[in-house]
Formats: structure tokens, C-alpha cells, sequence
């Protein structure tokens, strides 16, 4: 990765003006708490080109190998902690936007946090929040776009039936830096929109992507096991199932076809 390409044409107003690059790091999302720990200012970047520790959503790890996009933002956002949990829809978009629009891929978006590409994962999202009751201190979001690498290659055997990448996709390398600045341009351009006009319409915009919905899922909550037809995601984020005895709003789990 060229360091001094990730900021060259940067057209944002904060995202990435201030990078913290790391050849290896545990996991960005953590030296990006770390920082803002330490008062790093909103639009603060942690990006390195491998993780040792990478981590997933519900405790999993994620595999960080070389050629992927790994950062985290820091972020300040002046909302209440309850509406800051739609932060993950606002990265979904960005991510299935951008992979769209730059390299005319169909992609789809999975709730929560995922993007997929014809059922199998391109990226993953990990937003956490620090919170003082209902005031949000600050919030992280985590982004891993598995890119110039082969699946089978530098993951697992076993992840290539739920997992891509560009250069699967693709048949090419792309340039991770100007797909890190376009990430940028359009994750900034629908943090604003969150905070000025609230999470509708990033939702309504997320759920044109939202193949899973209108079909039947199963989701895992722990040990617990819901299934029926997905039939919404609710103005809070949370899914909403319909049972063959009634509805459900489900506010997290792992979501699969059935
Ligand atoms: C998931 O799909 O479970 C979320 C994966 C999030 C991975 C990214 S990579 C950059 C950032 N740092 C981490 O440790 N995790 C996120």
C-alpha cells in the first residue's frame, strides 16, 4: 500500500485528514479507541495493511491478510446512542454504493452489517460505541473489504463458499488506495445525511440492496434459533420476522437463507 496515495485527491471535509498508517496492528478498531481515548478528533483513520487480531462481530475473528482494506473511523456523532446504532447501515451503503458504482458490481447487503456478493461475503463492519448512558462519547466503525487476494489462497479452503473478494470477482488487482478515498468520500457523505435528516433515508436506500428481505431466514441468537419470512428492517434497525404464530423484532443475530 502507498501511504502517500491514501490522502492525494481526497476530496472529504474530515474523513481520513488525519491517517494513523500501520504496516501490521492487533486490530484498527482497537488503536482507533485508544485514540480516541486520547481526544483523536472526529474523521480519524487507523489503517493497516494486515491484523493480527482482526475482530468480527459476536466475538469471531476476522482474517486480515495481506492485499485487504482494514481501517476504522473514529467518530463523534451528536445523537443519541440508540440512533447511532444505524451507523452500521450508514457503512453497509457506502460499501455496497461504492463497490457498485466504481466496479458495476450487483451487491447486496445483509442485516446487520454485512455485503455480500452473490450470497458470499465481500466485507464485514464492526461499529461499537462508547456511551455515557444515552450520550455517545464516541463511536468506531470497522471496515474489512476483502480485496486483492484469492479466497481460497489467503483464507480458508472452508470459507469459499461464504466468502469473495474484488480480485475473485474481478479477475484483477485493484487499487486499494483509491478504493480507500472513494470509501471515504461516500462513507462522509452519508454520515452527514444521518445526522442532518436521521436514518430513513439511508435505510429506504439500504433496502434496495437488501436481497434477504421478502425471503425466509433462519437467525441465530446464541443459543436461540428464529426462522420465517423476513419481512422488514424497522426505522430502529432491528429485523422484523414473521412467524407462522406472529411477528418478531429481532435487534441482533446471525442471519442465513433458508
Ligand atoms: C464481521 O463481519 O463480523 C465484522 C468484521 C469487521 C472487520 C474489520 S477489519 C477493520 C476493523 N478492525 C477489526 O478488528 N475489525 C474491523
Amino acid at each position: 500500500m502507498n501511504v502517500n496515495m491514501l490522502q492525494e485527491g481526497l476530496r472529504t471535509k474530515q474523513f481520513g485528514k488525519r491517517i494513523v498508517f500501520l504496516h501490521e496492528v492487533g486490530s484498527t478498531n482497537d488503536c482507533a479507541k485508544e485514540l480516541a481515548g486520547y481526544d483523536a478528533e472526529e474523521g480519524t483513520v487507523v489503517i493497516a495493511e494486515t491484523q493480527t487480531a482482526g475482530r468480527g462481530r459476536l466475538g469471531r475473528e476476522w482474517i486480515s491478510p495481506k492485499g485487504g482494506l482494514y481501517f476504522s473511523v473514529i467518530l463523534r456523532p451528536k445523537i443519541s446512542a440508540s440512533e447511532a446504532v444505524k451507523l452500521v447501515f450508514v457503512a453497509g451503503l457506502a460499501v455496497a454504493k461504492v463497490l457498485n458504482e466504481v466496479y458495476e458490481l450487483k451487491v447486496e447487503t445483509k442485516w446487520p452489517n454485512d455485503v455480500l456478493i452473490k450470497g458470499k461475503k465481500i466485507c464485514g463492519i464492526l461499529a461499537e460505541t462508547n456511551t455515557i448512558s444515552e450520550k455517545v462519547n464516541y463511536a468506531i466503525i470497522g471496515v474489512g473489504v476483502n480485496a486483492n487476494f484469492n479466497v481460497e489462497k489467503a483464507l480458508l479452503k472452508e470459507l469459499v463458499k461464504t466468502a469473495t473478494s474484488l480480485e475473485d470477482e474481478l479477475g484483477k488487482k485493484i487499487r486499494v488506495e483509491e478504493l480507500f478515498k472513494t470509501l471515504m468520500e461516500k462513507l462522509e457523505t452519508l454520515y452527514f445525511l444521518l445526522l442532518k435528516e436521521g436514518s430513513a433515508p439511508i435505510l429506504s436506500e439500504w433496502k434496495k440492496h437488501a436481497d434477504f428481505l421478502g425471503k425466509r431466514v433462519e437467525v441465530t441468537i446464541g443459543d436461540k434459533k428464529f426462522s420465517g419470512m423476513a419481512v422488514d428492517v424497522g426505522v430502529d434497525g432491528s429485523l422484523i420476522l414473521k412467524q407462522e404464530n406472529g411477528s418478531v423484532k429481532l435487534v441482533s443475530g446471525d442471519l442465513v437463507l433458508i
